[in-house]
């Protein structure tokens, strides 16, 4: 039977009584979203599940998305492997959501261990939901009307400054312009508000002078990253983690360097865009 299991007061939950190799029926393939949208991370153990059983799950939920910037697995273009050790360490050091360098960022990832380090190397979660609930209400009212620029080019400038990263990564850059979003959006299934920026991707707030828009993003960045909005996830081997992308933040813990840590992740289409 399945059953959820509380991990926060603000959000992440784990799911029992579920096995992710079969073929999921209608019920439970709406018991997870809803629980998804809800607890916005749930988390599952002991799932040894192949790359095609990671697709089937994943095609639950909707559309698959290819990265422009990670390795893939072989015949499986929609799974990122995001694999970091001595030689290759982790470069994702930023709270983000992933890809709102898009006009329609993702629904939410499917993120599965694959080798975990001994120590170290959780991932960190963080409730866009809980801190907007938070902010005083003259604030609410001040951010309801701005929007802010999330861009690709911001996001991966590090790599992009690397000997051949501009070559490398031309392609990417050509097909992702800098887009616009809310920096309030309302999920559209709970109807819960949501502070929409992240440190990686969003570059500035349009309708603000450039020192307002930085003190602004830099006030929103610290409220979020608030212990009581975060949640961390101990991996395992075959751990699942899948967050809803419009309603969390999340980063790796780097501390497990330089043991090897490899994760693979798929991540699934929204097809609407934020508002
Ligand atoms: C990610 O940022 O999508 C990966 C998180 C992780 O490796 O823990």
């Amino acid at each position: 039977m399945l059953k959820v299991v509380k991990e926060n007061a603000s959000l992440g939950a784990t799911i029992l009584g579920v096995n992710l190799k079969q073929k999921l029926n209608s019920e439970t393939i709406s018991f997870i979203k809803e629980a998804l949208a809800v607890h916005q991370v749930i988390f599952f153990r002991e799932q040894e599940i192949s790359s095609l059983d990671h697709r089937n799950l994943a095609l639950n939920f909707g559309s698959l998305q290819t990265h422009p910037a990670y390795p893939t697995i072989i015949n499986f273009p929609e799974i990122t492997i995001l694999e970091n050790d001595r030689e290759n360490p982790s470069k994702i050091e930023e709270w983000h959501t992933d890809m709102t360098f898009k006009g329609n960022p993702p629904l939410g990832s499917i993120l599965i261990g694959k080798i975990i380090p001994k120590k170290g190397g959780d991932t960190l979660f963080a409730s866009l939901a809980a801190a907007f609930d938070d902010l005083t209400d003259d604030l609410k009212e001040e951010l309801q009307d701005l929007t802010a620029e999330h861009s690709f080019e911001y996001g991966f400038k590090e790599s992009l400054s690397e000997p051949g990263g501009r070559e490398r990564l031309s392609e990417a850059l050509k097909a992702n312009p800098p887009v616009t979003h809310p920096v309030i959006r309302t999920h559209p299934i709970t109807k819960r508000k949501l502070i929409f920026v992240n440190r990686l991707f969003t570059s500035q707030i349009i309708e603000l002078k450039k020192t307002e828009s930085e003190k602004l993003l830099k006030f929103l960045f610290d409220h979020i990253q608030k212990e009581k909005y975060i949640c961390r996830f101990k991996w395992e081997k075959d751990s699942i983690a899948f967050w809803d992308n419009r309603s969390v933040l999340h980063k790796p813990d780097n501390n497990y360097w330089p043991q090897l840590r490899r994760m693979e992740r798929i991540t699934i289409d929204d097809p609407d865009r934020p508002y």
